[in-house]
């Protein structure tokens, strides 16, 4: 049996300084190691504050993947700095930067430094700071294209397991070699060639995706009844593009391979391709009924809050250190007992920042954390309340 630490660690942002972001020309907070909640009117920035503290933790921003987009208008250069810490019985403190400089035409430079040293890939920082965030994009993972539920499944594997993060990326980069092979030039041999490799990558990507679909499943539902205390089933399951039924890896790559081949003449036809890992499903269903069709708003946002509830929890399993969990608009479409639902069960997780337009009523019943609220108007932080 795996031992149990004897302390968890906390990932926890200590302190934060913003240039030029977005409609923030410039702030300095000092969060609380609790729920720090940012609210305001519509359009005054509290999306903005929370975007900076994920790009300066993710590298990226939740919103865009223009980071022209992130520099304030009227600057040429934003800026965001931070220290982080691992708390409780350890204490490691570290340092992270970043800039967006715009470069002119629409390019920018974007520069992260960890602990002072420049990060040359992005891929090397991810993983980093132990954080979730809950973005009006994953608002969407029930309801939305299948391409979210792929970004939410391969960002979590991902962040469990580096070889997972290798593997994607290299498969999208094969794959971008075989879609402009297939535009130039039937060579079959040659596409053989990327297929292989392809099947190979493609078996690995796909039983993990399955298995961790199946730890999602059972994970998703004691947050469900016991946390959100919802009374309705989910269901989250894999579907594989390419369906398979091999136990090893090889056996699985060989199936997958034999799809390939049986398609390829067709793809160099319509000079692109059609079956593949790209185009995987998961299919989520509460009270075994599809989500997607018959779920209400507040249900769908219940469940993506469940979702991502449950990517913290095995984050905070798997890396013994809880993730920083960061949400926006954390109470839309949601009813006064759902909304003190979700608060408490905030309660028990580690640092939070929040954006909402007020706080749920009764929240201080429900309280066991310190609350700190940041009043944002036009991009800055009018006041501070320790609730
Ligand atoms: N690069 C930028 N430079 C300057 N202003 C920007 C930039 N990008 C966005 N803005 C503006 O910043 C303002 C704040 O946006 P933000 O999304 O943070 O608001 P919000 O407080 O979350 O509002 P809501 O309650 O509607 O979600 C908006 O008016 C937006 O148009
Ligand atoms: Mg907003």
């Amino acid at each position: 049996m795996k031992k149990q630490p004897l302390f968890t660690i906390n990932m926890v942002i200590k302190k934060i300084k913003i240039k030029n972001f977005r409609n923030i020309k410039s702030a300095e907070i000092e969060p609380i190691d609790g729920i720090n909640i940012f609210t305001g009117e519509n359009a005054q920035g509290k999306s903005s504050f929370l975007e900076s503290i994920t790009f300066i933790s993710n590298g990226r921003s939740f919103r865009t993947t223009n980071d022209f987009d992130l520099i304030n208008r009227e600057e040429k250069i934003a800026f965001i700095e931070a220290i982080f810490e691992n708390t409780e019985n350890i204490k490691d403190e570290f340092s992270v930067s970043a800039s967006i400089t715009d470069m002119g035409e629409n390019k920018t430079n974007k520069k992260i430094t960890f602990c002072k040293k420049d990060v040359k890939k992005l891929s090397e920082f991810i993983g980093k700071i132990n954080n979730t965030v809950f973005s009006k994009y994953d608002s969407e993972i029930a309801s939305g294209s299948p391409s979210i539920r792929r970004n939410f499944i391969d960002r979590l594997l991902s962040f469990l397991d580096n070889e997972y993060l290798k593997n994607i990326k290299k498969f999208y980069t094969l794959l971008k070699e075989k879609n402009f092979l297939l535009k130039k030039e039937k060579n079959i041999i040659v596409a053989d060639v990327i297929n292989e490799q392809l099947a190979e990558l493609s078996a690995y990507i796909s039983e993990q995706r399955k298995s961790i679909s199946k730890i999602i499943e059972k994970e998703a539902n004691k947050i469900n009844s016991t946390e959100m205390l919802q009374n309705f089933k989910i269901k989250f399951e894999y579907i594989p593009n390419i369906e398979y039924e091999g136990k090893t890896l090889e056996e699985i790559k060989n199936q997958i391979n034999s799809t390939f081949k049986k398609y390829l003449n067709i793809e160099f036809e319509r000079k692109a391709t059609l079956k593949g890992i790209q185009r995987d499903e998961y299919n989520i269903e509460l009270n075994s009924m599809s989500a997607k069709k018959y779920a209400s708003q507040g249900q769908l946002k219940i469940i993506s809050t469940v979702l991502k509830l449950t990517e913290f929890n095995l984050l905070e399993k798997q890396i013994n250190n809880t993730p920083i969990f960061l949400m926006d608009d954390c109470f839309s479409e949601l009813d006064d007992i759902n909304q003190i639902n979700l608060w408490n069960c905030l309660q028990k997780k580690g640092q939070i920042f929040l954006t909402s337009n007020g706080l749920p009523k009764n929240y201080a019943e429900y309280k066991n954390k310190q609350i700190r609220e940041y009043i944002i108007k036009q991009g800055n932080i009018i006041d501070i309340v320790d609730r």
